[in-house]
């Protein structure tokens, strides 16, 4: 991974690579950086800029070789599209178009200024260094003849005001502590499903855990029936490969919460639909299924890593699902562990089984504050939001609402979905408590929600639908073509945020002596 380190000298008197420089659209006079820049190369900057050759367009790069002229070797103009609009999720597609071109070129170092004299060093300069590192991200485990370097921008140094130190080294630490476990997500999720198994996962898990004294727990299938997850290992029956509960719990010193925060991830490392078999057109994205639970393993390493003083629980239901004489059939009936009993309608509806245990086995067992779940669950999220959102349900509106603002500062950005109560009338079974899949069509993300909702009772909840944003068909600027490790920074700031600012309705329910906060 590209080495990244703090600048706050003179960026221009630093012998580099290049120097990355931001330039906005439409804008009448350059900033000072760019007008000491601009002279320095004879005025051309300014030529380019008044005939049209560039334009600071967002995603717009322009490099240009200095001829000694300046300390650095290159100049890389990046647009950042029109000045009011900039955001820190437009500093991170700027960094991952700029380091795209700097790999391209076979760049060793840079420095990149995108993040200086910012309003708000600590998010930016996080940004850029996400959307540099994000960006030069590859796949390339199953290629024999990979390229030579797939890093090879080797070093970068993030120009900050001396002023801004210490706000700028937090967001630089930030950045690369997500963005590596992003990236071990990404990877958990571009592996075929024949090697990121339940226990390959399991494994790996272990050992991140035990590198930072998170404790590790792992329940197996026969296990697991004795002790009553009916509904997922109803699920994990259908496949040969051993399935596995996941738990992995960090509990620092003096935590701002006295109870924990559990994240729930949906671990699907392949979803064929069972006996309800899906198409066979794109079935192989499905080696994705498991990006809720590769999010919530990069969120509790994040968490460590960073060594935040939250108390928190990450529960992993891992398994296949695929059809076979043992698989769950239509109309099947299963107890989950809870004691809800759930009629099976579609085999295909199994996230919302492995996740029904695993939130009441992780809300009876560690007594949460507020429960985080995510989870690749339903093809109509795709239709809602398409890739632009996840979906976000919940019981609770005020955490609904600041998760939506997490998102939103994070990049990641989620969109809220009614929870109304007629929606439950939805999945009403004939001959159990409740069925998987509802009976009337339309609105399956709220469905799948509304079944989940029976699982977390009174806790307050969040349910991130990722089945849009997890992966992606083509390059976009800082997310190359495949998974995208989607969840790890939004549940890594949402973590902190809840724990420097407590739910009302928690505090409140803390206050009455720990009584579980009430359905909104
Ligand atoms: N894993 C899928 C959801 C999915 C769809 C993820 C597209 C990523 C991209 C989930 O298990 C599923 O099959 N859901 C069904 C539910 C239906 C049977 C009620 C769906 O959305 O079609
Ligand atoms: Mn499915
Ligand atoms: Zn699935």
């Amino acid at each position: 991974m590209t080495k990244i380190d703090l600048l706050t000298a003179d960026p221009l008197k630093k012998k580099t690579g290049a120097l990355v420089l931001g330039l906005f659209e439409e804008e009448k006079t350059l900033s000072p950086l760019l007008s000491s820049v601009d002279s320095a190369l004879g005025g051309e900057i300014a030529r380019m800029r008044k005939n049209g050759e560039i334009r600071g367009k967002a995603g717009e790069t322009t490099l240009l070789p200095t001829y000694g002229r300046l300390s650095a070797r290159f100049l890389l103009l990046a647009g950042l599209g029109k000045a009011g609009s900039v955001t820190s999720e437009s500093l991170r597609k700027a960094s991952g178009s700029a380091a795209a071109v700097l790999r391209s070129r076979n760049i060793p170092e840079a420095v990149t200024t995108l993040a200086l004299g910012s309003a708000d060093p600590v998010a930016d300069t996080e940004a850029v260094v996400e959307g540099t590192l994000l960006s030069l991200y590859r796949f390339e485990t199953y290629k024999s003849d990979r390229e030579e370097a797939p890093y090879a921008l080797k070093s970068l140094s993030v120009a900050a005001e001396k002023k801004d130190e210490k706000a700028a080294e937090t967001g630089r630490r930030f950045g690369e502590v997500i963005s590596r476990n992003t990236i071990l997500a990404r990877d958990l999720g571009n592996h075929p499903a024949n090697v990121a198994t339940p226990t390959m996962i399991a494994k790996t898990a272990e050992e991140e855990a035990r590198k930072r004294g998170i404790t590790f727990l792992s329940y197996d299938r026969e296990k697991l029936d004795r002790m009553g997850l009916n509904a997922l290992v109803g699920v994990a029956r259908g496949s040969d490969e051993p399935a596995r509960l996941i738990v992995l719990e960090y509990r620092p010193d003096k935590p701002a919460n006295d109870r924990p925060f559990l994240l729930v991830g949906k671990t699907l490392t392949f979803d064929s639909g069972g006996i309800s078999l899906k198409p066979a057109d794109k079935m192989e994205l499905m080696k994705g299924d498991m990006s809720g639970g590769a999010a919530v393993l990069g969120t509790i390493l994040s968490v460590a890593d960073l060594g935040l003083p939250v108390h928190v629980v990450a529960v992993m239901p891992a398994t296949e699902n695929m059809p076979s004489g043992r698989a769950n059939k239509p109309g099947d009936v299963v107890k989950a562990y809870n004691g809800t009993t759930i009629e099976i309608i579609n085999t295909d509806a199994e996230g919302r089984l492995i996740l029904a245990d695993a939130l009441s086995f992780g809300i009876r067992t560690y007594h949460p504050r507020l429960v985080v779940d995510v989870a690749t669950l339903t093809g109509a999220v795709v239709v809602a939001l398409g890739g632009q959102a996840l979906g976000i349900l919940g019981n609770n509106e005020e955490l609904i609402e600041r998760t939506r603002k997490v998102g939103e500062a994070t990049g990641e950005r989620g969109w809220p979905l009614p929870l109304f109560e007629e929606y439950f009338d939805q999945i009403k079974s004939d001959v159990a408590d409740i069925r998987n899949t509802g009976s009337k069509g339309g609105a399956g993300t709220i469905t799948g929600a509304a079944f989940l909702h029976h699982f977390v009772d009174e806790t307050p909840w969040v349910h991130l639908d990722i089945a849009g944003t997890a992966w992606v068909d083509s390059n976009e600027p800082y997310k190359p073509k495949g998974n995208v490790g989607m969840g790890v920074r939004l549940m890594t700031h949402l973590v902190k945020d809840l724990a420097e600012h407590p739910l009302a309705e928690a505090e409140k329910a803390a206050a009455k002596g720990g009584r579980k906060a009430r359905r909104a």
